[in-house]
């Protein structure tokens, strides 16, 4: 099992490029399933997410050239694709549900394993499937993996989901591509990954248009076209190592982001004191003695992303004086929070608040990480603890972080990878 020892404390000072986004090159792999047209798509992450994904698509029958070295994958899916998607490739990436849409949408039928609950919570796919069936899909569940079909194929429909969800809006905008006559689907989540969903199903030759802040229309279509697609950068590695210059007092330039785009992180990283200049795709984000404390609660976008609370918490650990986080996405995502108390922090959990005393030092420790956000809140503690941390279980990093070591000491942070 593969650990990280991180020795703090380190200012970080130079220059971070940021990659592809997990989160958007998910659900945009998963729509290819739609078409049998010629596919490229570029600026993937170098992520265990998407190596999974590209092993459910191929066992699903697509063709797939990936192209590690220049993060790209051509994709041409022949007509025989199978609509099975099991559970050994569902389980460790709940991103896998979303094949179910498109898998629908193409071939009127899928047999897809529940994705299961994580660490973060129970993570239930309700909302997804009531939407699908207001498109005329029939589904039962039958030993953890969803039966469904459409007989008539999939016919528009309105639909307004009951809990802005992500996965759901993804799902239902994919499956809507296809179907027959005009979806309308109201209270969706409007995250920039599913922006960037929408340009590639665009690009594709689907018709999609917003028609209000949470609201889009769907026609179906009938053929698609070949493509290119870039995927845009990930906006929550950017915030990760934002938040590291901040925590650290260091000098970070991050490169290849739209900072319009992350302007509540930015906002909340000046209010708790952070200098930060931006020019172009990039910014510089210097990190000042003094941190503030502040009161904050998760929120889809445009609000503070559920995705950047632990980070935040670990910074607002050194800030002076108390500080309270609100969880309001899941059900349990402070699993950070007793790891953190044992490098010194003093965070109390009540319900879905984590009071934080600021001025705390961290100290060096043996951790223990349980999912991809915790586990880099982890690496950024032991960046300023003083002394040489181990972190565990870092495969949940290396699920959404592309080559963190890597460009972590490019920056001056003393860290490396040990078997
Ligand atoms: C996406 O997960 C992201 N994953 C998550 O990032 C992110 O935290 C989350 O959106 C919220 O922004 C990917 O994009 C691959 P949701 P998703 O459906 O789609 C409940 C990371 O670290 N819910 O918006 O699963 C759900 O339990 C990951 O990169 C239902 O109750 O999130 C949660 O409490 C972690 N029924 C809330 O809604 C459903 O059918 C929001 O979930 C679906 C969701």
């Amino acid at each position: 099992m593969e650990k990280l020892e991180v020795t703090g404390a380190k200012k970080l000072k130079g220059t971070i490029k940021i990659s592809g986004s997990k989160n958007s090159s998910l659900p945009i792999l998963a729509a290819t399933l739609l078409s049998s047209k010629k596919i490229k798509i570029y600026n993937l992450p170098k992520v265990e997410d998407i190596e999974t994904m590209i092993l459910l698509l191929r066992s699903l029958g697509s063709k797939i050239k990936y192209n590690k070295k220049n993060k790209s994958v051509d994709i041409s899916n022949l007509k025989n694709i199978k609509t099975f998607a099991s559970y050994n490739l569902v389980k460790t990436m709940r991103a896998g549900i979303i094949v179910l849409g498109p898998l629908l949408a193409r071939f009127n039928r899928a047999k897809v394993s529940l994705p299961g609950g994580c660490a973060i919570g129970a993570r239930p796919v309700d909302i997804h499937l009531k939407a699908l069936s207001k498109l005329g899909v029939k589904y039962k569940i039958v030993q953890g993996y969803i039966y469904a079909e459409a007989p008539k194929g999939l016919i528009g429909n309105v639909i307004k989901f009951p809990k802005i969800s992500v996965g759901a809006t993804e799902n239902l905008i994919i499956a809507a591509s296809l179907a027959k006559g005009e979806t309308i689907l109201k209270n969706c989540a409007i995250e920039p990954e599913i922006e960037d969903l929408i340009n590639f199903l665009r690009k594709m030759g689907c018709n999609i248009k917003w028609t209000g802040k949470r609201t889009v229309k769907i026609l179906g279509v009938k053929s698609l076209k070949d493509l290119n697609y870039k995927i845009m950068f990930d906006r929550i590695e950017a915030g990760t190592y934002m938040i590291a210059s901040a925590l650290t007092g260091g000098n970070l330039k991050i490169i290849n982001i739209i900072p319009k785009i992350i302007k509540t992180e930015i906002d909340i990283l000046k209010k708790v004191g952070a200098t930060i200049r931006i020019k172009g795709t990039k910014l510089r984000i210097i990190g000042r003695k003094k941190i503030k404390n502040i009161k904050l609660t998760t929120s889809p976008y445009p609000g503070f992303p559920t995705d950047l609370q632990a980070q935040l918490m670990v910074l607002l650990c050194k800030s002076f004086g108390r500080s309270e986080i609100i969880e309001r996405i899941f059900e349990n995502r402070f699993m950070h929070a007793s790891e953190l108390n044992r490098m010194g922090a003093k965070i109390k959990i009540l319900g879905n608040k984590a009071v934080i005393e600021g001025n705390i030092n961290f100290n060096a420790a043996e951790l223990m990480a349980t999912d991809l956000r915790a586990s880099v809140s982890l690496i950024l503690a032991a960046l300023t603890a003083k002394g040489k941390s181990i972190v565990n279980r870092i495969y949940h990093l290396d699920r959404g972080y592309e080559n963190i070591e890597k460009k972590l000491k490019n920056v001056g942070a003393k860290i490396r990878r040990i078997s």
